[in-house]
Formats: structure tokens, sequence, C-alpha cells
């Protein structure tokens, strides 16, 4: 069995075909077939929001008439698409319910929703303008990108007509005279993020047929070489004589051997910098192993390599963004298989460090790859270390499937949820009850990986990890089994499938700590 990635294996590193162009241009132009509009409930009627430096009144006026008469109200997130009036050189109106009146009303993640929501509605459109950045360029550039991303990679030309129809090819803001430079700047950085989420949404969204641990690291390593970062992969054997017990107790059931793969970012000053390390599941398919998943939902077990895309798309954005600071991925990857020759329940492993493990669930696999990955991270002597992981289904019942969990040591867990709140993914600070500790003793080893009851699954999976973390290092652990992977229909400017969360929490935290330690 060759782990060699096939030669389309390389083809989810052009993700960027599929993001939009932003740019600025000084005013509205016949190659502009859809003009973008903000809609505002007033006190009489609607209007048209940020037009007053482009349209005259009775422009407007026809505008609003037009877009009213096709039933728009304002409300969040409606859309309204209408044929431009006269004297308008683009072809269409596409208005977009701001659900608020007042200026205020209105915050930055709602902003990018109803930005998401207006270029979800732009598929098929090559070109189109936008005035809605009137209520924040970056917010809106980041709604707009991150909404018009789609996965057509393994699309035949013979595909459903429409199901493959391409995103919105560009969109140009429009500024009038002399704000141009300030906005490209900040256009520039809310692409950088966007991309770096289309980067995770394609790993996440790649099938496990094409997207193996083999395949993953060579994805991964090809993309940080590219951006001129330290990369080193460890292969099966390497992972054996190294003592990675988890990770190779996990792997050992699929023919297609697991990885380690490391990646170095260092942006900080020679000294006095900080240090971050990020962990990321890589579970590549999850069958549940020997203790198997029941057949309904399998197949949204392709998502269970959600962190370690997550955290390979940060260190490469980190290292776009130039930020001043070192950080250091450590990404474990294995596929859980059942075979002949996988871990049985009641095996006992050791980790990378020694501590033994009675495996009494091998559908928990998670914990192990990041249990041998979180001591291997220490060895960087970081100050800080993000896990991230689609690690246990009681996170959608704790807190469903758009709320990760957010867990680790008090301060650094509390500031880590806040700027996740800040970022629009909405990650929830939750304890780590002691007492669940004892449920994890094992009758012959140090350490089982499950307990025998269901109570406080996500945070006796936490519990388990903390095991793993050098004492004194501040950590947090986000669970974003749900919001990872969108089961449902696409909204806001979240697509169907890999969704790229928590690439956007993992950037506010390396960049609130780059600045205040
Ligand atoms: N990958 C799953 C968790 C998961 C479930 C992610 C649903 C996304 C959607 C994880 O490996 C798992 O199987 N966890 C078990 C743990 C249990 C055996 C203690 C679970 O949550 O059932
Ligand atoms: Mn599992
Ligand atoms: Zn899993």
């Amino acid at each position: 069995m060759s782990d060699k990635p096939k030669s389309t294996d390389t083809r989810s590193t052009d993700h960027r075909a599929t993001a939009p162009v932003v740019g600025v241009a000084r005013k509205i132009a016949k190659r502009h077939e859809v003009v973008i509009v903000g809609v505002t409930q007033g006190k009489k009627s609607i209007s048209v929001d940020g037009a007053d430096s482009v349209w005259d009144k009775d422009t407007q006026s026809a505008v609003v008439a037009a877009l009213k008469a096709a039933g728009a109200t304002g409300k969040a997130e409606q859309v309204t698409r209408v044929p431009a009036p006269q004297g308008i050189a683009a072809q269409a109106i596409l208005g977009i319910g701001l659900g608020a009146t007042r200026r205020d009303d209105i915050g930055a993640e709602q902003v990018r929703r109803i930005a998401g929501t207006a270029a979800r509605s732009l598929t098929g459109v090559g070109s189109a303008a936008t005035l809605l950045h009137s209520r924040g360029i970056a917010p809106v550039v980041e709604g707009l990108c991150l909404g018009a991303y789609s996965f057509t990679e393994f699309r035949s030309p013979k595909s459903a007509p429409g199901a493959s129809a391409a995103p919105l090819g560009s969109v140009d803001l429009i500024v009038a005279e002399g704000g141009a430079k300030k906005t490209e700047k900040a256009i520039a950085r809310s692409v950088a993020i966007a991309d770096a989420v289309a980067i995770a949404r394609d790993f996440v969204n790649t099938p496990p047929s094409h997207l193996y641990p083999g395949a993953f690291a060579e994805r991964a390593a090809t993309l940080a070489a590219n951006a001129g970062l330290d990369v080193e992969v460890l292969d099966e054997q390497a992972l054996e004589s190294a003592g990675y017990g988890g990770i190779v107790a996990v792997g050992k059931g699929s023919e297609r051997k697991p990885r380690l793969v490391r990646i170095a970012y260092r942006g900080g000053p020679e000294s006095g910098g900080k240090t971050v390390s990020l962990v990321g599941k890589g579970v590549t398919f999850d069958t549940g192993g020997i203790s198997i998943k029941p057949a309904a939902g399998m197949e949204n077990m392709t998502s269970d390599m959600a962190g370690a895309a997550a955290v390979i798309a940060t260190i490469l954005l980190a290292a776009r963004l130039e930020l001043p600071i070192t950080v250091i991925a450590t990404v474990p990857m294995a596929e859980n298989m059942p075979s002949g020759n996988a871990t049985r329940p009641g095996d006992v492993i050791t980790h990378y460090g020694g501590t033994t493990v009675e495996v009494l669930n091998t559908d928990a696999e998670g914990r192990l790859i990041l249990a041998d990955a979180l001591v291997r991270a220490a060895e960087d002597g970081p100050d800080y270390i993000i896990d991230t992981a689609t690690l246990t289904g009681a996170q959608m019942v704790a807190l469903g499937t758009r709320v990760p969990g957010v867990m680790g040591t008090d301060a650094f867990r509390d500031r880590v949820a806040a700027l996740s709140q800040q970022a629009g993914e909405n990650g929830w600070a939750m304890p780590m009850p002691a007492e669940l500790r004892a449920d994890l003793s094992s009758r012959v080893a140090d350490l089982a990986n499950v307990t025998n009851h269901r109570w406080g699954g996500m945070l006796s999976a936490s519990l388990f990890l903390k095991e793993f973390v050098a004492d004194g290092t501040d950590w947090a652990h986000i669970d974003v089994a749900g919001p990872a992977f969108n089961t449902g229909g696409p909204w806001g400017y979240t697509p169907k499938g890999g969704t790229g969360v928590p690439v956007r929490t993992m950037l506010a935290v390396i960049e609130d700590i780059a600045t205040n330690g």
C-alpha cells in the first residue's frame, strides 16, 4: 500500500481559485453586474445605507422604490434583487437587510453575517460592487470572502446544473477620492484571514479517500514550506521508535499509517517574545475502531481532522500577517479503523513521555493522539498551549452545534473564550470539575481513556488531556465537534461542511498575546 499522494492531491492548495478578488473602485461601472447595498428600516420607509457619497437623492429614491416594490423591509439578512434603476451603470441591485435602524445597533459579527449572506446569493456573478463597507471594511470583506467560499474539487463537468455554479468572482468597494490606500490595507488583512479559513475548510471538505494521514501531512508540509516555515514530518517508523504510543495505537488499524507534523514560525523578537504552541486533532477518518460507531452519520467523521486543519491554517496565517511572535504547531494525524491489527478495548499503551493508558473505548481516540502531541509540544517550552479538536459528541449535547467549548487553566481559558466571542466564533468557557478525574482511574494503568458513565463527557475529556499538559503552562482546549462542520444548511458566511472554526479564535488569541504578552 503506497502512502504517496496521488497527483490530484495537490489541487486543494489551489483554494484561492474560489475566493473573490476584492478591490477598490472610485465609482460603479458597467462591469459591475450587481451593486450590494445595505437596507435599513427607517421611520416611514426603508433606506439604502452608505449611498450618500455615491448616489444623489433622486437615484437613492429610485433604488429604494425598486427594492420596496420587491418587498424589501430591512429585516436582517433579507435578500432582495432588483434591476438597477436608470442612471446606475450596473445591471442589478442586491439589497441586503441590516436588521437595525440605528448605526450602533449592529455589531461586527452581524455585519460579517450580512455580507456573507450577500455573497452566497451572488453565485454566478463575475463582478460586483458594494456599498456595505460603511459598516466597517474588515467585517464586510471578511464576510464577503467567507460567504463566497465553495468547494467543487470533486464535481465532474457533468455535475448537475447549479451544483457547481461559479462563486462570486470579484467585488469592488466603492470608495470616494482619498480613502483608497487605507481601504486597501484593511482589505489585505481580511482577505488573508478568509484565505486561511478557506485552507482549513478545504482540508475538512476533502474526503477521507483523498485526505489520509500521509496525504494530509504532505499537503501541510508543502503549504508550510512554500510559506518559508520550518517543517518536520515523522512517519510511522519515526513515531514508533520515538515512543509516540498514542498516535501509533490509534493509527494501527489502518493501512494508511499515522504521521506527526511539526511546523514552526519564528516571528518573535530575539528575546522576551512569547511562544504559543498549537496542537490539533488530525483523525482523517474516525470509524470508532473496534468500538465501532453506528453507520448513521458516520460519513461526518471525515471532519475529525478539523482541529488539525485549523491549526495548520492558523500558523500559515500568523506567518502571512508577519505577527511578532513565535508559533509552533504540533499536529498528530491518524486514521481510526477496525482491523486485525487494530488496538483492542482493554489494551494498555504507553504515551510519549511515559504515561500509561488503558484504552477502554477505541472511539475515544482523539485524546490519545493529543496526549502524545501535548507532551511533545511542551518540550519547546511554550508560554501558552492551545489545542483544538472535534473531541466529543458531548460538546454538542452541552452547547449545541455552533458554540465551541473552551476548557483549560482558568485565566487563559477565560481569555480565549472572550476573544472567541469577539471574533464571532462564540467559544464558551466550561469547567473541569475535579471530581470527574477519579472516574478516569484504571484497574491496570495510570489512567483510562474514558469514564464508565456519560455525564460531562466533554469535561472528562479535558481532564484526560490535562494529565499531559506541563504544570504551570497556560493552556486552553477548544472542543469544536459541532462548530467545525456544518451538517445543516448554509447561514451567514458559514457554508455547508467545513466551517474553518476555530481559526479566527486562535488568530485573535495569538495577536492578543503578541500585543499584551
Ligand atoms: N470524533 C468523535 C467526536 C465527535 C462526535 C465529533 C460527533 C464530531 C461529531 C470522537 O472521537 C468520539 O468518538 N468521541 C466519543 C467519546 C466517547 C467514546 C467517550 C463520543 O463523543 O461519543
Ligand atoms: Mn472517536
Ligand atoms: Zn474522533
